[in-house]
Order: structure tokens, then sequence, then C-alpha cells
């Protein structure tokens, strides 16, 4: 069975931007991007940077630390120095309140 966690409210989610935010035991980035919303790990999987404190471009979230640059829809490392793809999660959107499928 799914768990769904309640993470934020939908309004506290950033027109094309990013925000951290805690669900559960862990801590994943939200990025509002033309009207939706995506969930990933909010580490990088190249090393200790948040990506809460990089720049959103589009659906590409930038990484403030070596400018690695991940697809916030997928996770897919699209660059170098990145090898391995970030984790994503499913959202859901009910009432007004952003779950994450952790
Ligand atoms: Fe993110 Fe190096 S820590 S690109």
């Amino acid at each position: 069975t799914t768990n769904w966690i309640k993470a934020i409210a939908l309004a506290d989610v950033p027109d094309e931007d990013v925000i951290a935010v805690q669900a559960g035991d862990r801590e994943i980035a939200l990025y509002g991007v033309e009207g939706n919303v995506y969930a990933t790990d909010n580490l990088c999987t190249h090393g200790n940077a948040r990506l809460c404190d990089g720049f959103l471009t589009g659906h590409e979230i930038e990484c403030p630390l070596h400018q690695g640059r991940f697809d916030v829809r997928d996770g897919r490392a699209l660059c170098s120095p990145l090898r391995d793809n970030l984790a994503t999660y499913p959202v859901r959107i009910e009432d007004g309140v952003v779950f994450v499928a952790l």
C-alpha cells in the first residue's frame, strides 16, 4: 500500500521555484513548475548539497555546489559531474494540500 504523507499546503509551493519540506523521516524538495508540483530527494546524488538551495529553470534544478542538473520530473541526471539519478516521488493534491508517496 502506498504511504501518502501530508507535505505542505499547495499555496505554499512557490511558482517556478523549489522549497524543502520534511515528509516522514526524510527531507524532500518540492518544485512548482507551470502549475504542476514535483517531488524529489532534497540531497544531491553527487555530494552534500541541498537542492532547495539550487536554481530551478523550467523543469531543471541546478545543484548549488557543482552545478549538476536534474530533471525534476523523472530525476534524470542531465550533466556531469552527476552520475546517479535522483529519487522522485509521486505527488497528489487534495483539498489544497500536497501529499507525497514515500
Ligand atoms: Fe551536487 Fe556536486 S554536490 S553537483
